[in-house]
Parts: C-alpha cells; structure tokens; sequence
C-alpha cells in the first residue's frame, strides 16, 4: 500500500474513534464539548495517529488498542494548537481551513475545549479498553504527561514564545526548543507501539530515536511551510513567524539550509529503523513525507 494511501486510511479510522469518544451531553455544558468536536474531527492529517498506528502493527498490537492511543495522541495535539493559536500565543485566526476555536467559539470556551482535550486524552489512556494490563496504561500516561509536559511540549512553547523577545537564539536553542515544542509529542507517537507491545528496551529506543529525529525534521518542514506554502494547502495563514519574530532554523540558516538539515534529519531517523529488518517500511517512508508534504 503506498503511504498516502495508508495515511488515508488511519485518519478515517482514527477519525471514527474519536467521534465515538466525544459524545454530546444534555446540559448547558455542551458548548465545550462543541468546542472540542469542532477543533479536534474532521480534519489534521493524522500523523501522530499514523505513528501511534504503524508502530502497534510492529509488535501486533490489538488495532482496537491502538486506535484508543491513536486518539488520545490526537486529542492533546488537538488541545495544543487551540492554545497554540490564541491571541495571546500565535494570535492565528485560521486552522485546518477554517477558524480557529476562539474565533468561531470565544476565547474562555477555546481555553476550555484545550483543558478539556487535554484531560480527556489520559482518561482515554488509563481507561482498561485501551489495555488490559494496568502496567502499560500506566507506562503510556507516564510518557504522554511528559512528552506534552513542561519537559516536552508545554516547555518548548514556553521557550518558542520567550524567543520572540530574545534576539540571537542560536541554532542549538531552536533545535532544542522544537524538539522539545514538537519531537516529543511525535517520539511518543512512535514510542507508544512499543509501550502496547510491551517490547524490549532495544525496540523501545530505536523507535524513540527515529521519532525524535524525525520529530524534529516535521517542524522545520511546518517553518518552511510558513515562509514558502500555500495557505489554502496548509488550512493556516503563512508568514506568521516572520511577523512574530519567531525563531527558526529558516530564519536563522535561511530556508536551503535548513532544508537540507531536515533531508539529514529524516536519513538519520530512517537508520534506526534498521533494526526492524524491513518491516517499518511505511514508517521509513512517512520520514520522506514530513520534508516533502504541502500541508
Ligand atoms: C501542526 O501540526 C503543529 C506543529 C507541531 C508543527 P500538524 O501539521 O500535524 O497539524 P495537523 O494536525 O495536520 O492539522
Ligand atoms: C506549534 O508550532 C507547536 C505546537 C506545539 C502546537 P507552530 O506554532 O509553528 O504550529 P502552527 O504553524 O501554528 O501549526
Ligand atoms: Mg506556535
Ligand atoms: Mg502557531
Ligand atoms: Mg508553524
């Protein structure tokens, strides 16, 4: 199956699931759970998904457990380019082509419906549908909270903000930055076939290596976006971070270089799948897609 293909069919099915876990209640409460429907179905490319997806089939992971984590990765992506596009962070009014929460919702709802997906994303772990064995729930709730944590994702935004005001940031910084912004919540995504799998360490290490190289090569391909892609591709606005002042390896090397450091990144990732003997080849192919995509 070629990868567009395999990604089609994880995002349907991740899709599904998600709009199985987010029922509307009865009750004036349900404007939050609007808010978490309309940002979190229906559109994103799934990616996180398709990781957490083709690293189950590895270590042949019941699909139904690994829809649940599919979801969960999605939901807290989800939470995170809600707060991510407030005015007080990006201030980006358009999101997978359409507005953004706090623009079709308010602002107070949109921080809501991000608390919301947030919290969810872990009931969906620990809860026993997604794994019979408590060991692993726990295991998986340990390395989400910290890939999207101060030590992950919620950190590296914290340094991404602090950066607009802090001129001369290096090229070491934005990298540690963005894999802390960005690789971690991908790492994890691969990491996790092997937490459901209850594989070895080695296993275990070679998908956290490829996601984290790859992780960080998926951003530098989203800052190339911003300066060279389409927004009617991209579903958002482009040039933000050149207005923002943010800080990136595109604005610090200049968009050929880091091209050709992400080309780099995505070689090194493949390498580590080595020690699947070939059978993470959509894995090794999606690494190409991360570089090459046009949304
Ligand atoms: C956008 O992520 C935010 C980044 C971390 C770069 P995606 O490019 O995966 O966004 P969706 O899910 O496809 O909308
Ligand atoms: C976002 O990076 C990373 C997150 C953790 C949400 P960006 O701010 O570049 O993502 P986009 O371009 O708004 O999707
Ligand atoms: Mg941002
Ligand atoms: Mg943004
Ligand atoms: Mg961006």
């Amino acid at each position: 199956m070629n990868i567009k293909a395999a990604m089609a069919e994880a995002a349907e099915a991740v899709e599904h699931v998600m709009d199985r876990l987010l029922p509307i209640p009865e009750g004036p409460e349900a404007r939050v759970i609007e808010a978490m429907r309309y940002s979190s179905l229906g559109g994103g490319k799934r990616f996180r998904a398709f990781l957490v997806l083709e690293s189950a089939k590895l270590f042949a992971v019941s699909s139904q457990c690994a829809l649940r984590v599919a979801a969960a990765v999605e939901f807290l992506h989800a939470y995170s380019l809600i707060h991510d596009d407030l005015p007080a962070m990006d201030d980006s009014d358009l999101r997978r082509g359409r507005p953004s929460c706090h623009k079709q919702f308010d602002e107070a709802t949109a921080v809501l419906a991000g608390d919301g997906l947030l919290t969810y994303a872990f009931e969906v772990l620990a809860h026993e549908n997604t794994h019979a064995d408590p060991k692993v729930r726990a295991d998986l709730v340990l390395a989400l909270a910290k890939a999207s944590g101060t030590q992950g994702m919620v950190g590296g935004q914290m340094i991404d903000l602090l950066a607009e005001t802090t001129p001369d940031m290096d090229a070491a910084q934005i990298t540690r930055l963005q894999r802390m912004k960005t690789a971690a919540l991908i790492c994890f995504s691969c990491e996790a076939g092997a937490i459901l799998g209850k594989a070895g360490p080695a296993a275990r290490h070679a998908l956290q290596f490829y996601g984290q190289e790859m992780g960080l090569a998926f951003q530098i391909g989203d800052d190339l976006l911003d300066v060279e892609g389409d927004s009617a591709e991209t579903g958002k606005p482009t040039g933000l971070d050149q207005a923002a002042g943010k800080a990136t390896l595109v604005a610090v090397q200049g968009a050929e270089s880091a091209r050709a450091h992400a080309d780099m990144l995505v070689e090194q990732a493949g390498s580590h799948l080595d020690f699947f003997d070939g059978k993470a080849t959509l894995l090794k192919e999606v690494a190409r897609f991360v570089i090459n995509r046009r949304s």
